[in-house]
């Protein structure tokens, strides 16, 4: 069953159906404020960090679900209604939302009128702008009174949910014109308020939620709101909202645009006020004037649009899939600015206190990132490499306000400094801007420590080599990017943290097969640096280090048909035939076949068809079998989960490409793209009600063949699955790959595929592409040409600025 469809043309998915199966939200906003948006306008609005700076109060798994947002209330003689359907659920004659590229619309139409509402963060702008246009479809006078609404929440989210005792006194609001400022703390510690305007003269306002609602009644019916008159409060404490009243006549056939803007400031010390305890406007007012009229707020509206167009032009393909073509050009890509923005700390899954930007999160989403905008991808790479260690190791996560690392949840995970080569690596290949390496990055925020960017892949490298277990094999740490193999820490009490208890990690075993198979390759990739930079003794003491470690996981990561996953603290095997569950895990098979390891003598495909064997489904590859059905106190959160959720046999979303990309490297293209095919959400649309998430993007998990709800999904939006796939499909099935000295071209697709076109603009040339596959292979380039001629080489070059070739390549 659908709940709409994808317009691809406008770029935007159309739900006809307010209840959906899940609310399907969109992310506004990309690049210091944000807003989370659902397809009924509920969610909220944040600057920079969703924790420290939240703007707008969310109650996250309420009842019912997704209550609260940024609601319109119609009130059109006995009948009101929202535009979004929620939160009065009045029955809409037509409903329509329209999630877009950091935009969405949500029109409803009621007795004749229709109410659509535009909502964005403008590019460069501290606010969401939110324009709503009435409509009167009728045949008479319309006379409507609408009732805007927000709550606002006292800006440190967590502090927001828990501190009543406090909360309830703090809040003070100022009310100026058509203007609700909301200023709780201001006077004291905070250079910051927020604002809700409209740009015409209101009937009055509110700002005290109990007399806005009554103390008794729901979101569905404000008080106020029945009673049909604004009561002009202003708050003190308890819970601030804004609310205006306007009143609007409408003759038939009469429409009219009223543009509001919810909006944040920051002043200076010696700026604050405007008089004594009158906070300073004059930004605010700049904001407000920047769109109060609609012909403002349409302008930059295009020019959100035109960047799109512009980010979404750098990597285009025509597969004559509109599935695939949907995915790729526009969704998958879109997905990953999300995930590349937000990393895991805001979305319907994630509170946003939680948890802030991942070390190994944040280097991942680069992958997938690092095309649209190469410059923020660099920001990116510094703040994450300074929140390095000095030996290496890293923080796990840092706050996106601060840029300094969690000491809540520390360090220790052992696989994190090998994804900064991969992050750094992907931004170099992509723009061929190798000064990064000389930029002086501290560790742990400490410029006093500062060493080059290419010192930190130094001690990344080296934090594997110096932490080996008895097989040769690298330590696992806390965990490595399963964090639910918790192997040094046994935990027998339900309040510890899964991820942060290491009762036992002196004289461990514990040694992880994953970590192993990315030193294969990220360390192959650090070698192929040191020889470009001439740094030849140190490419050399590397080669060393991953010649043995490929020497170790032969001989001791083989399990005969499959690659184990791990050892554990007393050096038992795990993921090996002879465990009682969990036999056969996804990651180090997909590890070790990506980087080839064995491949001459079968390892990879073997490993590879047992895990077709054991672990392929219907919706995808889970990520062990059998699923543990017991707790095993030497594992961890692994095995605190019930069979076939999450970690524990889950169809783990980002590790599905791990075994794409493992099949492309044997060249089998078929068995890539089935694998592509079953967890790409474009081909999932036709079961929605099943699967429940947004057909439009990636969810960390579906539920795996062991759970009672198999095909199920949750955690949309933020995974690493976006990068991943987008890396997988465009990288490795496309096969177009960016290089040091030019564009690789290396696909591997299903044999009975004709070919396909791609464009793609790289160091600022365009390169129009034709895939030809005359003889139905899956791999292999038999000729290319360029702009007509013979050229002897699958690497393209690097082209002038601004000049397009095209290139035609025959598969053979
Ligand atoms: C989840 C993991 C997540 C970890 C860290 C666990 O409960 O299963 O997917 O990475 O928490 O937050
Ligand atoms: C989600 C986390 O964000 C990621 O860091 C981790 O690798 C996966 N879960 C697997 O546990």
């Amino acid at each position: 069953m659908k709940f709409g469809h994808f317009d691809d043309k406008n770029r935007e998915y159309v739900i006809t159906n307010p209840q959906t199966p899940w609310p399907w939200i969109n992310y506004l906003g990309n690049e210091d404020f944000f807003s989370l948006i659902s397809n009924t306008a509920g969610g909220y609005s944040f600057y920079k960090d969703a924790k420290f700076r939240r703007l707008t109060r969310y109650r996250y798994n309420n009842v019912p679900m997704d209550s609260g947002g940024r609601y319109f209330y119609i009130k059109d003689e006995e009948t009101t209604w929202s535009p979004g359907w929620k939160p009065c659920k009045t029955t809409l004659d037509k409903y329509e939302c329209r999630h877009g590229m950091n935009y969405t619309s949500i029109e409803g139409v009621k007795n004749g009128v229709s109410a659509k509402v535009l909502f964005f963060v403008p590019l460069k702008t501290w606010a969401e702008v939110q324009k709503l246009t009435l409509k009167n479809n009728s045949s008479e006078v319309k006379k409507l009174k609408i009732f805007s609404f927000t709550e606002w929440c006292l800006w440190n989210a967590a502090a927001d949910m828990e501190n009543f005792q406090r909360n309830f006194s703090t809040g003070e609001v100022e009310i100026e014109g058509s203007v609700i400022y909301h200023k709780t703390e201001y006077k004291e510690r905070r250079d910051h308020y927020a604002y809700y305007s409209v740009n015409v003269p209101i009937k009055g306002f509110d700002t005290d939620r109990e007399t806005f609602f009554g103390l008794y009644n729901g979101f569905d019916e404000p008080q106020v709101v029945a009673e049909g008159n604004p009561t002009n409060t202003v708050a003190h404490g308890w819970s601030p909202i804004a609310s205006h009243c306007i009143e609007v006549k409408l003759q038939p056939g009469e429409s009219k645009d009223f543009v509001f803007v919810l909006g944040y400031v920051e002043n200076a010390e010696d700026e604050k006020w405007e008089s004594k305890g009158i906070i300073n406007k004059t930004k605010a007012k700049e904001t407000i004037a920047r769109f109060d009229t609609a012909e403002k707020v349409v302008a930059a509206f295009d020019d959100l649009k035109k960047y799109w167009d512009n980010l979404l032009s750098i990597y285009n393909v025509n597969s004559g899939d509109d599935k695939l073509d949907r995915m790729v050009n526009i969704w998958n890509q879109y997905q990953c600015m999300i995930t590349f923005c937000f990393s895991r700390s805001a979305s319907y899954f994630e509170s946003g206190i939680g948890r802030g930007m991942g070390f190994r999160d944040s280097n991942q989403d680069l992958i997938g990132f690092v095309h649209q905008i190469p410059e923020r991808a660099r920001e990116r790479i510094i703040d994450i490499a300074s929140t390095q260690f000095q030996d290496g190791g890293c923080y796990h996560q840092y706050q996106p306000l601060t840029k300094k690392g969690n000491n809540d949840i520390g360090g220790g995970f052992n696989d994190d400094p090998m994804w900064l080569i991969l992050g750094t690596i992907s931004y170099l290949k992509e723009s061929g801007d190798f000064t990064v390496l000389d930029e002086m990055v501290p560790f742990d925020n400490d410029v006093t420590v500062a060493r080059t960017l290419f010192d930190h892949l130094t001690v990344s490298f080296d934090h594997v080599v110096n932490n080996l277990g008895p097989h040769g094999l690298p330590l696992i740490g806390r965990a490595d990017w399963n964090d639910c193999l918790n192997l040094n820490c046994f935990s027998n009490d339900p309040n510890e943290s899964f991820q942060t208890t290491e009762n036992k990690s002196e004289g461990t075993k514990a040694e992880s097969l994953m970590i192993a198979g990315l030193f294969v390759i990220y360390g192959r990739d650090y070698i192929e640096l040191c020889k470009k930079m001439g740094k030849s003794d140190e490419a050399n003491r590397a080669q060393k280090e991953v010649d043995s470690m490929i020497v170790a996981v032969k001989q001791y990561g083989w399990d005969g048909e499959w690659f184990i996953r791990a050892y554990d603290y007393y050096g038992r095997k795990i993921g090996s035939e002879e465990n009682e569950e969990g036999k056969i895990f996804i990651e180090s098979n997909g590890w070790c076949t990506m980087a080839g390891i064995g491949k001459e003598e079968g390892l990879c495909e073997k490993a590879l068809d047992s895990v077709k064997e054991r672990m392929d489904t219907e919706f995808g590859i889970v990520l062990n079998n059998p699923a543990f059905t017991k707790y095993y106190i030497e594992y961890g959160e692994i095995s605190s989960y019930p069979a076939g959720y999450k970690e524990n046999a889950g169809i783990f979303c980002h590790n599905n490409p791990w075994i794409m990309i493992g099949e492309t490297e044997i060249g089998r293209g078929d068995q890539a793209w089935e694998y592509y095919r079953k967890i790409c959400p474009s081909y999932l649309e036709d079961i929605s009600e099943l699967h429940k998430t947004e057909p439009y993007v990636y969810a960390q998990m579906v539920a795996g063949k062991d759970s009672f709800k198999p095909g199920e999904a949750k955690n949309s939006w933020l995974t690493g699955t976006a990068s991943w796939n987008f890396y997988a499909i465009s990288q490795f099935i496309l096969g177009i790959q960016p290089d040091y000295d030019g564009l690789k071209i290396n696909p591997c697709i299903p044999t009975k595929w004709d070919g396909f076109e791609i464009t793609r603009k790289f160091r600022g040339a365009t390169y129009q592409i034709k895939v030809e596959n005359p003889n139905h292979v899956s791999k292999g380039v038999a000729k290319v040409t360029i702009d007509g001629n013979l050229y002897k080489s699958n690497v393209l070059p690097l082209f002038k600025e601004g000049t397009t070739h095209s290139i035609v390549v025959e598969l053979g």
